[in-house]
């Protein structure tokens, strides 16, 4: 299988690195630097996202291209930092689409990542892929990733938007920002702690992007998330838990709104998101539980 792979050394990339290599996929990686030390098994191409389309022998012939750069959205944010958020997605999606659509040996199939920051801040509702999109900048700039990925369907490519959840894995994402203050006994719930997290191993989020590589009914858009969504009172509880530490020190929503900025909104929005869509297609989650997959990410 030949996949091509945009943000392939992040954290959700590296993990699909991981597990498509030993198959012996040729795969073709998407960056802005070029680094020494990559695998073998992977051809990496230049590429500057926001000025230029994707080089087109990055991606002739691929079985499927996984589009997952962008700005990181944890930190604090200046109207800088959104601009960056915004245009490493949307603008990035524009230049590859463009890209593919010139091109005579267009890949098959794109995966585009989305976040269910889609839906915006809804409380106690129960949210899945038919739910209208929320309101705010996240939601706006999902609106709008997707809508460019879309335009590949236009012309004969299958595509797959996955709204991530809050992707788990010990090596990166927010579990790993969250373990060192766990671990010291100083973690606690972030504001009332009320707000729901619709979270997702990421073996799981991987083993979606796998199945739908494979099978060739999968397009339209699936929430990328666990079928058991917690709130951030039970996520701190069960994590704090698991580690044998106390959890008794809430981070007031001030003291996040003083840290961060506006780019405190992620932590404290409220996303209740089922994954009806993979469901359906008959994707089996490995980890449905947030127990059994805290458990499993912390013993490796
Ligand atoms: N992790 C999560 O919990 C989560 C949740 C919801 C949505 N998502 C979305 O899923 C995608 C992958 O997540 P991730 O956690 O793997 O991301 P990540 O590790 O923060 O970054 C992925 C890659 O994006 C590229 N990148 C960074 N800043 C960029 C910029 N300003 N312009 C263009 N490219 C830039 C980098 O690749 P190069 O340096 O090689 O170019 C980086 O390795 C992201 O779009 C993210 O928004 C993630």
């Amino acid at each position: 299988m030949r996949v091509t792979i945009s943000g392939g050394t992040g954290f959700v990339g590296r993990r699909l690195l991981a597990q498509l290599l030993p198959s012996g996929a040729d795969i073709h990686l998407l960056t802005r630097q070029l680094r020494p030390g990559l695998p073998g098994g992977v051809t990496p191409h230049l590429w500057d996202p926001l000025r230029e389309p994707a080089p087109s022998e990055s991606f002739a012939g691929s079985d499927g291209v996984v589009h997952l750069m962008g700005e990181p959205v944890a930190q604090r944010w200046s109207p800088e930092i959104k601009r960056r958020i915004r245009e490493s997605r949307v603008t990035s999606t524009r230049n590859l689409v463009d890209a593919m659509a010139g091109s005579r040996s267009r890949p098959q199939m794109l995966i585009c990542a989305s976040a269910v920051g889609y839906y915006g801040s809804r409380g106690d509702e129960w949210l899945d892929e038919e739910s209208a999109p929320g309101e705010g900048f996240l939601s706006d700039v999902c609106r709008e990733w997707e809508a460019e990925a879309m335009r590949a369907a236009d012309f004969g490519m299958r595509v797959l938007r996955l709204r991530f959840g809050i992707v788990l894995g010990a090596e990166g994402g927010a579990l790993a920002r969250m373990l060192p203050v766990f671990r010291l006994g100083l973690g606690g719930r972030l504001g009332n702690g009320g707000q729901w997290m619709s979270w997702i191993h990421a073996g799981d989020l991987v083993g979606m992007m796998l199945f739908a590589l494979r099978y060739p009914h999968i397009q339209g858009v699936w929430n990328a998330v666990a079928p058991n969504p917690v709130t951030n009172a039970e996520f701190t509880a069960t994590l704090a838990r698991i580690l044998k530490r106390p959890a008794i020190f809430p981070v007031p929503e001030s003291a996040l709104k003083l840290l961060f900025g506006e780019g405190a909104q992620p932590l404290l929005a409220s996303h209740r998101v089922r994954p009806a869509a993979a469901e359906a297609a008959g994707y089996r989650f490995q980890y449905g539980g947030l127990h059994a997959a805290l458990r499993h990410l912390l013993k490796s």
